[in-house]
């Protein structure tokens, strides 16, 4: 049996799905959250079909699993009317909000988030093929980033909550929000990284209009009557419909005045730069990478491919922080390779819902056929599949390619292929592995693999000045979630981490006075009487 037969097999039928991982019925929403209500929606939808296919009659079929509004620009216009007016210029419930009152808030919409991981989790797994145990991380690691944001709010509003006396002024010093924050994630990880930036958002007294990706959509129906249940009307907005169509009257309106965005970078700059004053608005952006590892003659080879194959394809290739391509010292190329193909071929391939799976169907519609191009285009330029089976497709399903040697004239050098090709390059001298990052649009991260102190800490020092991450003897990652999370050139804007993130939305304000009796008389008057939510020394325990 060929390759390609045995790849159509992993496919089921519908009866063979076990129980266990279905979904309860389809999911057809036909309202979003605006304005503190769940809005009806009659209008046009769009139906959203697996990355999972099906065995039927007519041959594999993506499987229906609900559909979910196309909304237009007015809706979202409404939406966003419904955020500033929330908002109201700091004044509005949530702006003016003690903390403490605001974390709870939070604790409330996490407790019924949990209420709801069964679905979500098989909504994940459904909308973009993720594995079901990766799946359920995904959730477990956003309720843990949660919890570990409010406690780093709590520690670093006890820290505010005195005051600083330099120079005979006084000034207690705290962190405000910001207005309205557009907040878009990704497809890879819509759900984690989309609460990475909305949480730290929202939770810092911001006013949230939120889009979700183009996967991993209705993951997020289930969580919108919990958003309208735990926070003031008009705090959380949901916005459906087509990015182009809809998300480009945002920005023109002025009235963003956050973009935060896990995507890509041509897509960040187009937005930035429709709004009418760009000094007015803070962009946190996940942007795109490629990043590399590079093998050195000195690496411990079977290490090194220990952790490339979990780096590079882990979720299929599908990270930001995904190895996306690969230098290796010539002398080591041939074992590396040989070795690496071996564990390319251990890895499981099948659906989501197999124990142990690694390797699963794509959600993009047409990242096949892109991925055969960049294969075709490595081909004419001297390059070769070198694994067993690699490239081979059926469906939804790529089967891992690693292509061999690669050079700068390919596709694969410099795009970031965001799927299951390892690229490798071979390299003479360490040197060119410099000028690649040098010269890359990328800076995310980098993994070096070498046994040689001194050999590790002369890429060290060129190397950090490149990217935001070096990575020694470990695949590129972003966690653990308390790490700093950024990238340069074209891969991020602004710093995200638990306790980077909640800075990152929100701005220093501080309240000064000379200290002269009066003034001493008036402050002390505010605190004791707890008249103001900022200018207070309440301590969150
Ligand atoms: O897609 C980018 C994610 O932030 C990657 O996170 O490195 O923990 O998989 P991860």
């Amino acid at each position: 049996m060929d390759f390609t037969s045995t790849l159509q097999k992993i496919f089921v039928e519908e009866k063979d799905i076990p129980a266990e991982f279905l979904l309860p019925s389809q999911i057809h929403q036909r309202e979003y959250l605006s304005n503190g209500e769940m809005v009806p929606w009659n209008g046009q939808v769009h139906e959203v079909f697996s990355p999972i296919c099906i065995k039927t009659e007519n041959g594999l079929e993506r499987k229906l699993i609900g559909s979910y509004p196309i909304c237009t620009e007015a809706e979202a216009q409404q939406s966003l009317d419904a955020a500033v007016a929330a908002y109201n210029n700091g004044r509005g419930e949530w702006p003016t909000m003690g903390v403490a009152e605001r974390i709870h808030c939070v604790e409330q919409f996490t407790g019924k988030m949990i209420e709801q991981k069964d679905l979500i989790v098989k909504l994940i797994m459904w909308e973009i093929g993720k594995s079901f145990a990766d799946s359920t991380k995904e959730f477990d690691r956003t309720v843990e980033y949660i919890y570990a944001t409010i406690d780093s709010l709590k520690n670093l509003d006890r820290d505010s909550s005195g005051f600083d006396i330099v120079d005979g002024i006084a000034a207690q010093v705290r962190r405000s929000p910001l207005g309205v924050v557009l907040c878009m994630g990704p497809f890879n990880y819509p759900l984690n990284e989309t609460f990475t930036t909305l949480i730290p958002a929202l939770i810092m007294g911001n006013t949230i209009l939120f889009k979700p990706p183009k996967f991993g959509t209705l993951l997020h129906y289930p969580l919108q009557e919990a958003f309208r249940d735990c926070f003031p009307k008009g705090v959380v907005n949901v916005i459906y419909g087509r990015g182009n169509a809809i998300v480009p009257g945002l920005m023109h309106s002025g009235k963003i005045n956050v973009l935060t965005l896990i995507g890509s970078s041509k897509v960040a700059n187009e937005l930035k730069k429709s709004h009418p004053k760009v000094n007015r608005l803070r962009a946190v952006l996940g942007l795109d990478a490629k990043n590399a590892a590079i093998v050195t003659s000195h690496a411990d080879i079977s290490l090194s491919v220990k952790e490339i194959i979990t780096g590079s394809l882990s979720f299929n290739g599908q990270r930001c922080t995904a190895l996306k391509i690969v230098w290796v010292h010539r002398s080591v190329a041939d074992e590396f390779l040989r070795q690496f193909n071996a564990a390319v071929g251990q890895l499981k391939y099948g659906m989501p819902w197999e124990k142990g799976v690694s390797l699963t169907p794509l959600p993009e519609t047409n990242k096949i056929e892109y991925l055969n191009e960049c294969i075709s285009d490595a081909i004419a330029n001297g390059a070769e599949i070198v694994n067993e089976n690699g490239g081979t497709s059926a469906a939804s399903f790529f089967y891992p390619a690693v292509v061999y040697p690669v050079n700068s004239k390919m596709k694969l050098y410099h795009e970031e292929q965001f799927g299951p090709i390892v690229p490798v390059v071979p390299f003479d001298d360490l040197e060119e592995t410099i000028e690649f990052l040098i010269e890359s649009t990328h800076g995310q991260q980098v993994s070096i693999f070498s046994d040689n102190a001194d050999e590790i800490a002369s890429l060290i020092d060129p190397l950090v000045n490149q990217v935001s991450r070096v990575n020694v003897n470990t695949q590129c990652q972003r966690g653990p979630d308390v790490f700093p999370f950024t990238g340069r050139k074209d891969s991020a804007e602004g710093t995200l981490s638990v306790a980077d993130a909640i800075r990152a939305f929100s701005i220093r304000s501080l309240v000064a006075f000379k200290m002269n009796e009066t003034n001493k008389q008036v402050i002390n008057e505010i605190v004791h009487k707890d008249s103001s939510n900022f200018l207070s020394t309440k301590f969150i325990f």
